[in-house]
This record gives C-alpha cells, structure tokens and sequence, in this order.
C-alpha cells in the first residue's frame, strides 16, 4: 500500500463503519486523511471539518477549510431511508455532486474521486431519464427544489444511490478532462450501525435472505479494499466504473439466477 504514503486524502463519513475502516487503512498506509463528518471522526486524523451534509451552507463553509492539493475524494457518508426523503437525496447524492464539483480545482493530476454508493441503487436503468434531468440542474438547491417537484416512487435510499450511479457514469469522461477518475463501489449490506435502519426500510427478511445466500454480511473492511483500490493507481483505467462488493448477488439476481430483492 506504499501507494498512498505522503498523500492527501478528503474523506466523507469518517465517524462510523466503511468511513472509520477508509480512514485507519489510510493512515496505516502513511497517508494523511482530511474527514468531513457531522459527528468526530473515530481514527486521529490530520484535520477534521465538522459538517451537516444536508446543508449545502455547511458544506461551503466546511470547504473553506480545507486548503492545498489533494490526491483523493473518497465521498463515503451516508444515510438510510428512514431519514426523509429530501435528507437522504441531499446527503447521498446532492452533497456527493457539490463536493466533488467544488473541490475539481484542488484536485491533482491522477487524483481518484470514490462515491460509495449502493447495490440498493441496481435499478437505476429504469429511471434514467429522470436521473438526468435531476443531474441537469445545476446546483445542490435547485437539485433539491426538482426532487420536491418530481416526488419519486418507493424508497429514497434507492432512489438516491441510483442517482449517485448514474452520476458516476456520466462524469467518467468529463473529470479525465482534467486528469480525473471517478468511480463507486456499490456494497451489498455491511455490519456496520446503518444496518439496522436498513432492516427497517428493506425488511428484516430481506436482509436475513441475503446474509443466508452468502454465510455473512461485509465487514466494513471489506468495503474498505474496493473503496482504496479504486483510490489507487492500481485502478488508473478504471473510470466511470460501478464496483459491485455484495459478495456475488447482484450477478445472481441480473442473470435471474435468485429473485430480485424487494427493497
Ligand atoms: N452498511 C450497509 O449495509 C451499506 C450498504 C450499502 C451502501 N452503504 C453506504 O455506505 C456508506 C457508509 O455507510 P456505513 O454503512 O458506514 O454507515 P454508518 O452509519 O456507519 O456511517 C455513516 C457516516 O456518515 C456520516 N453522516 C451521515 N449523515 C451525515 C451528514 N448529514 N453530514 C455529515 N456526515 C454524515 C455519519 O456521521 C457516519 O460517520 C453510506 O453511503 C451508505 O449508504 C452501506
């Protein structure tokens, strides 16, 4: 991992779960780690920005802070859908675009944008269309002003994490412009304190079913080794990319192999 000796990294979420696993393989790595979270981040990191993701003000303010070059955005936090659905849109995607906008001219050359994403957002196709032209507007409160007046069907963590694939794909091209990659991992449920809400807004069954397909859930530190590889020069031409880590369920249910998980 000597990759990531010396370099800069913003990390998103750094105060629980796959954030926490990020941010201590970073450090052990000699990498510093620069954390954005509402809450103190649980490893020592070199700085930390108390931030509200929900509040685009917040995140503004929080950029302020951050000065110099950096070699990574690894866009990590999260929140399930028993938040509301206008929360859970402006932390799981809109914070995710404004983040990564703003911060384009602190970015090096070879830079690696991660957006942890989800396997929850596997029907993305089906709503294409309407992902881009939430993802037209351009900034997070008229981002946020469409979704008010588009209200979507089922869950918005869904419907979020879809948003957050497709803005991955669509920028692959854009960001190598400027000497950029972006790409997500989309882990399938991980023992991490989200989970439970997740058993509340999935279904516990659900949850249960998949944890019986594969032995376990992940463990946040599996998540982790997706999240740095795609941070990695190991990955230089991989861009645009969604990164499923759920084990191998998704391939099951794309290919009709087990039935599609009512989430
Ligand atoms: N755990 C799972 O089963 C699972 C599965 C798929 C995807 N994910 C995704 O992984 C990411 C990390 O989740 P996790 O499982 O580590 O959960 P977690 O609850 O352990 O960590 C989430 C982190 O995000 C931070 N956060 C939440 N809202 C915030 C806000 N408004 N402003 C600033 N920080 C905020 C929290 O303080 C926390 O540090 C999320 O994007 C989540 O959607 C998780």
């Amino acid at each position: 991992m000597s990759d990531f000796a010396g370099k800069r990294y913003i990390v998103t979420g750094t105060a629980s779960g796959i954030g926490h696993a990020v941010t201590e393989r970073l450090l052990a790595a000699g990498a510093h780690v620069h954390s954005l979270d509402r809450n103190d981040p649980a490893a020592a990191v070199d700085q930390h920005v108390t931030v509200d993701l929900a509040d685009v003000d917040s995140i503004d303010k929080a950029l302020t802070e951050l000065d110099g070059e950096y070699d990574g955005l690894l866009n990590i936090a999260g929140i399930p859908g028993t938040a509301p659905a206008d929360t859970v849109l402006a932390v799981n995607s809109l914070a995710v675009r404004h983040l990564t906008e703003s911060l384009f001219g602190q970015l090096v050359e070879g830079a690696a944008i991660v957006v942890v994403s989800s396997t929850a957002g596997f029907q993305w196709a089906d709503r294409l269309e309407t992902i881009k032209e939430l993802l037209a507007t351009d900034t997070y409160e008229e981002g946020a002003q469409w979704f008010a007046d588009h209200p979507q069907e089922g869950n918005a963590y869904n419907f979020s994490k879809e948003v957050s694939n497709v803005y991955v794909m669509t920028m692959g091209l854009a960001v190598r412009e400027m000497g950029l990659r972006i790409n997500a991992v989309l882990p399938g449920p991980v023992e991490t304190p989200i989970l439970t809400d997740f058993e509340e807004s999935m279904g516990k069954d659900t949850l249960d079913g998949l944890k019986e397909l594969l032995g376990r859930h992940a463990a946040p530190d599996d998540i982790a080794s997706a999240v740095l590889f795609l941070a990695s020069d190991q990955s230089r031409w991989i861009n645009g990319h969604l990164l499923l880590a759920d084990g191998g369920v998704s391939g099951s249910v794309f290919t009709g192999l087990v039935p599609v998980p009512e989430i």
